[in-house]
């Protein structure tokens, strides 16, 4: 399948890794592939340059979000989540029509300290929106042609490409969206990666809660990582 992770971060680096593993044609989007190309240093959470991991995984396609989107049928979203509403709304054309999962988390980095722990962003980010809102929702607003599945969030982005690494897999993902077909679409790209337990929580209007797990799942991480802030780890409901 014909497949645009757009994002060239740590998270979308895990899918992209993971889809050409599967065999699929991965199209990765960023803004300005030469000056993606370009960097030589690691960014904020100590992510090589994108050149490093290309090296290692020849035969992906780079090229800029409009055209990654234009060339796939399924779209992954890992655009930074304080900026991921302006960037799809330019390539809402591009997007019309398809399946689009949203993994993004809307966090600020750079705030008034509220929760000083020392997470690698020196204190732990804010979300906005929150509570009345969420980012997939946002997505879904500017983007009413295209299908919002928000899915991923609440595992470890290693996790959520290899479920298998914790507990043999015996761990829960869930999906959220307003259109049976596009979640089921995420239900079988879920299941290709190895997930088993996959929990339906209904509409888009559940990404929220996904989204504030956010702050939970950043608070186990650093729990179980101690000063190196890791931890290998997934959530189950139980049942
Ligand atoms: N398990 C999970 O579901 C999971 C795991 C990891 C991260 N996340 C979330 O996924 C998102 C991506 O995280 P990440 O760590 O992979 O990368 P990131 O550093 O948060 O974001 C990198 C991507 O955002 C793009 N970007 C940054 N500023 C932009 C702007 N002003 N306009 C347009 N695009 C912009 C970058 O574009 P360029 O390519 O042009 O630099 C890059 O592709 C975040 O919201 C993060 O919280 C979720």
């Amino acid at each position: 399948m014909k497949i645009a992770v757009l994002g060239t971060g740590g998270g979308a680096r895990a899918h992209i890794a993971k889809l050409t593993e599967l065999g699929h044609e991965v199209h990765v989007g960023t803004r300005d592939p030469q000056a993606t190309l370009a960097r030589t240093e690691p960014d904020m959470m100590g992510t090589p340059p994108f050149k490093d991991f290309l090296a290692e995984h020849p035969g992906i396609e780079l090229r800029t979000f409009a055209d990654a989107a234009a060339r796939t049928e399924l779209v992954i979203n890992g655009i930074d989540g304080h900026n991921a509403v302006t960037a799809l709304s330019a390539i809402a054309d591009q997007l019309s029509g398809k399946t689009l999962i949203d993994y993004a988390v809307p966090f600020i980095y750079q705030h008034t300290p509220e929760h000083p722990w020392p997470t690698p962003w020196g204190v732990m980010p804010k979300l906005d929106p929150c509570d009345t809102d969420s980012l997939g929702e946002q997505i879904q607003r500017a983007l009413p042609a295209t299908k919002v599945v928000k899915s991923f969030v609440t595992q470890e982005q290693t996790t959520v490409v290899n479920p298998q690494s914790v507990a043999g897999g015996d761990h829960t993902m869930f999906v959220a969206g307003d259109h049976a077909d596009a979640k089921q679409q995420t239900i079988d790209l879920l299941k290709s990666y190895g997930w088993t337990d996959i929990l339906d929580l209904g509409a888009l209007v559940c990404a929220r809660g996904m989204e504030m797990h956010t702050h939970l799942h950043e608070a186990i991480r650093f729990a179980l990582g101690g000063q190196e802030f890791g931890g290998h780890f997934g959530i189950k409901v139980v049942r």
